[in-house]
């Protein structure tokens, strides 16, 4: 009898992340006249960057599987120590209701959402962020809030340019910080301020006069050491010079203290991360900023505001600078884009779930428990630091030393922060108990018994703030006061859910965005404490396991990319070429050539690659593009050439915002070179590269990952993201360092670009998890079927629509523009109205004009199968006859699927008077009926909602 050979191995994730199996691949090969996808891959990229020396064996080479892959970060997490960490410093412990970590932060009906561009199928997710606003802005007692920011030290950085902005008299250079902020934020503010050569002046506001001018001012509220200041005199003596207030605020002491409103500061800003996100080593979390309603025009990132259908009803969408550095490029006020919505939201889903009371009595709970310290610590003779305190107390430890009582502290697993030589602080979260109050008064007191009962000592606090005591209500509004218990908070939830499309559906075609699969796998560990509850300013000897996986990260990242050394600290794309820009900055200064200012950027480049030179303070210069979407290699040499004294840096996206493998990448880079300069690359577009070349190779001397996109992290309606830059050895000692990691970063690094040493370090995991679980010849698989993929969507479309741009040997790269303006023309169909009926067809929209106006961008990743790409072009090719309908006079012009798209249910069971049948609307195509997605709103008025700015939800 033949023997059965068995496979007892686990099989490769790989064949999991890449949606086509083998024989729809090779159909796919078929249809563009191949047998074999490295032949077509090497059709598509240029000979002269294709990765020539073969990999020798690596961490990469070996692929771990689902399970192993688990059991290792178990092995790698119990080398975290969970300690009690009452450290502060704008970052507490807190509990995630288990309601919303499973429906919310563990659902990928939730994290797999785009950024909310096309509302219509959104409406969940905004309404969320609506809540988010309208609890910032009650909190903060100002009017208009946005929808997150990536910490509270890039806040900070984004409400001193606004102050900037505003700055009355044009000498004015100066911006003040008080000496009781975080020192992080200090940190990132002063990094943001050098470009502009804007002094910080850091003093005790305490003895502030003024007599030094200075165009704003940041006080920390409550301040780093725990104080609640009384700023009234300073906001006062700031107004009378017409200087701009910023507060950076501890959200869940507003419960019970005045409102920056109320203390009349123009800005607020904060983490929101104590409502209920956990730690995770520093990030990710929601940052916030509100501002009074003169400002509303300078507010960085997203405003979701509130407007209205084609039917009348509500409707919740993007205002105002909803793709500001689109529009607005190097003028723009700041280059976010990402920023945290995920954790946005899960903060509004926090006070939707508490509520007002809640939400309170956790502040008073807080409170105590800091309260009853300070009153232990008085009775063991502990002299403590001024009052009145929310959640911090100061400690004396003398004849101690600060040092000598955080090593006790350790010993009974417990952190506590060096304030000063002979200062403790201690800072109190919703998770505190009175058996860890008594704990910290043992540590202090350096004996095993307290001479007392801490429980004693509850009746003797005063649980008032005095004039700080907050007297104006909040968080009114009914769904902050409906849902409070499980059933009805998890049924609110699945109900926004139910709203919105995301991964869970169908493929998000978005190009520019790469939105594959974020798999489980890669996400569990995610929720484990081990790493969850790290907090960013641990000792070093409690993070092994995070910095050895960290590390391994860098070092994958930087050998598939070619670069000599990796910094993770940028949270977002935006937030790298921010880091990567200030490297080469540095670096020219470093070989005195402070002259250098001029940046060139291609006009075809991304919004963000404009606004983030500008904020390095250099000058954009555009170079042209041809007519094919090349960069117009003439143009480039000419203004290299004209600016050769000034030219600090060309960025270019690769391959390029158009969706092509350029061939003449390396003369690019060897022109900007030969005149001195450094090649940014935006590396937004890896999917298309990883596995088959690296960017290190042919001319780039910094890029930036958005790990969110290539290396697949979740883009959480918005993120989080993460943006980490590599460079080659010569940037290598400019790399971001941090105040208070000092072992990080370059041997003369830039100061942080952002609040933790590595950013968002706990969604490094999944990138860290993919990168190993796929392999080196996983990757590269992936990115030949990316390619394979958006040819087999560009061959399919290629004979009903225009495809715009086509790179080496007619082939397109990892995305494709379908070029839609002939039927504006043809039948007065616009690029929005095909998006909009693509929801009919249950399909989120390619991206939108960009970055051609007026076309679709369609990126579909390796992970959607030959299936689902059939369902997208069969839904585009109907929507094509339905174009040509009305071209052909067959279909009214203005009473037509396609200007009545999207169709909600509403819509369909309401009186019908189109010319054309419900059925058609409701189920274009067989399929559809198997499972409709329901836009649960119509058309939105855009127009309306920013003549008419409502961003709360009242
Ligand atoms: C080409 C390109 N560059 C930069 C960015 C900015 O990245 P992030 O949104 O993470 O800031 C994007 C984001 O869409 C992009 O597509």
């Amino acid at each position: 009898m033949e023997k059965k050979s068995i496979d007892f191995s686990y099989g490769l994730f790989s064949d999991r992340h890449i949606g086509p199996n083998d024989d729809q691949i090779k159909s796919m090969l078929h249809v563009l006249g191949f047998s074999k996808l490295s032949e077509f891959s090497d059709q598509v990229i240029p000979d002269d960057i294709k990765q020539k020396n073969k990999e020798e064996d690596s961490i990469l080479s070996h692929p771990v599987s689902e399970k192993d892959i688990l059991a290792q970060l178990r092995v790698l997490g119990a080398k975290n120590f969970e300690f009690k960490s009452w450290l502060g410093m704008g970052y507490s412990n807190s509990i995630l209701p288990s309601v919303i970590q499973r429906c919310v932060f563990e659902n990928p009906g939730w994290y797999t959402q785009y950024t909310p561009y096309q509302p219509e199928i959104s409406q969940g997710r905004l309404e969320s962020l609506l809540n988010f606003q309208t609890m910032v802005s009650d909190l903060t007692g100002l009017p208009i809030a946005n929808a997150s920011l990536l910490d509270e030290g890039t806040a900070a950085a984004e409400a001193m340019m606004i102050c900037f902005a505003e700055a009355q008299r044009p000498s004015d250079r100066s911006f003040f910080i008080s000496s009781f902020c975080h020192p992080q934020t200090i940190e990132v503010v002063k990094g943001r301020a050098k470009p502009f050569s804007i002094e910080i002046i850091v003093a005790d506001h305490r003895s502030f006069d003024f007599s030094s001018p200075v165009f704003g001012a940041l006080l920390q509220y409550p301040g780093t050491d725990g104080v609640i200041y009384d700023y009234s005199a300073f906001i006062k003596k700031a107004q009378e010079q017409k200087v701009l207030i910023i507060l950076a605020c501890d959200l869940l002491s507003l419960t019970v203290l005045r409102s920056p409103g109320d203390l009349d500061a123009d800005i607020a800003i904060g983490n929101s991360q104590r409502f209920g996100v956990p730690l995770g080593f520093g990030g990710p979390h929601a940052a916030f900023l509100s501002t009074k309603d003169e400002l509303k025009r300078r507010v960085p990132g997203r405003i979701v505001g509130v407007s209205k259908d084609n039917a009348g009803q509500k409707a919740i969408r993007l205002a105002l600078q909803t793709r500001e550095q689109h529009i607005r490029r190097e003028k723009a006020t700041s280059n976010i884009c990402t920023a945290q919505a995920l954790l946005a939201n899960i903060a509004s889903m926090f006070a939707v779930y508490h509520g007002p009371d809640g939400l309170r009595k956790i502040a008073e709970r807080t409170h105590a428990c800091a309260a009853v310290l300070k009153l232990a610590a008085e009775k063991c003779r502990i002299k403590v630091g001024q009052e009145p305190f929310f959640d911090t107390v100061l400690l004396n430890c003398s004849p101690y030393k600060s040092y000598e009582v955080l090593k006790r502290g350790w010993e009974k697993k417990v952190n506590l922060r060096a304030y000063s030589e002979n200062e403790i602080s201690v800072s109190f979260d919703e998770t505190t108990t009175l058996a860890d109050v008594a704990e910290v008064l043992k540590i202090l007191i350096q004996k095993d018994e307290i001479p007392f009962k801490i429980e004693d000592l509850v009746s003797e606090i005063n649980p008032l703030f005095g004039q700080h005591t907050r007297r104006s209500s909040y968080l009114k509004q009914e769904v902050f006061n409906s849902h409070h218990s499980e059933t009805q908070m998890m049924r609110y939830i699945k109900r926004l859910e139910f709203k919105d499309l995301s991964l869970t559906q169908s493929m998000i075609p978005l190009g520019s965005c790469t939105m594959k699969l974020n798999a489980a796998t890669e996400l569990m560990p995610l929720s484990w404490s081990a790493f969850s509850q790290i907090h960013p300013f641990v000792p070093d000897f409690q993070s092994h396991g995070y910095r050895e996986i960290l590390l391994e990260l860098a070092t994958m990242l930087a050998k598939i990319t070619g670069f000599d050394s990796v910094s993770l600290q940028p949270n977002s794309g935006a937030q790298g070429e921010y880091a990567g820009l200030l490297v080469i900055k540095k670096y020219l200064e470093s070989i005195h050539q402070n002259q250098r200012n001029v940046c060139l950027i291609p006009s075809s480049a991304h919004g963000t690659n404009p606004a983030t030179a500008s904020l390095a303070n250099f000058k954009v210069v555009i170079v042209a593009c041809d007519e094919a979407g090349n960069i117009d290699l003439e143009d480039l040499q000419t203004k290299a050439q004209e600016n050769q004294a000034h030219l600090a840096a060309l960025m270019i996206t690769y391959p390029s915002t158009h969706g092509v493998f350029e061939a003449s990448i390396r003369k690019v880079c060897d022109i900007i070179h030969s005149f001195g300069g450094q090649v940014y690359m935006d590396g937004a577009n890896l999917n298309a590269q990883i596995g088959l070349c690296k960017p290190g190779q042919y001319g780039p001397d910094v890029c930036h990952m958005n790990l969110h996109k290539t290396f697949s992290i979740p883009h959480g309606g918005g993120g989080p993201g993460a943006g980490p830059i590599a460079v080659k050895r010569h940037l290598a000692s400019f790399l971001p360092g941090h105040c208070l990691s000092k072992e990080l970063g370059g041997k003369d690094p830039i100061r942080a670009v952002s609040s933790a040493p590595y950013g968002s370090a706990s969604i490094l995991l999944i990138s860290w998890s993919y990168l190993k679980m796929m392999g080196l010849d996983g990757l590269k698989k992936a990115t030949q079927v990316a390619i394979l993929n958006a040819n087999y969507i560009a061959k399919r479309l290629e004979p009903h629509y225009k495809i715009l741009y086509k790179g080496r040997n007619g082939w397109v790269a990892h995305e494709c523009i379908v070029d839609v303006r002939a039927f504006k023309k043809s039948c007065g169909v616009e690029v929005h109205d095909i998006a909009k009926r693509l929801m009919d067809y249950g399909f989120h929209a390619p991206t939108i004009s960009f970055p051609v106006a007026g076309t679709m961008m369609i990126e579909p990743t390796e992970s959607e199968s030959k299936d689902e790409l059939d369902r997208f072009c069969d839904a585009l090719l109907a929507i094509r006859e339905e174009i040509k309908e009305i071209e052909d006079g067959k279909m009214s012009k203005v009473d037509n699927p396609l200007k009545n798209a999207p169709h909600t249910a509403l819509a369909c069971a309401s009186e019908w008077s189109h010319p054309y049948s419900r059925e058609k609307a409701m189920f274009p195509l067989p399929w559809v009926k198997e499972g409709k997605f329901w836009p649960s709103v119509g058309r939105i008025d855009e127009a309306f909602g920013d003549r008419n700015l409502v961003c709360t939800c009242s």
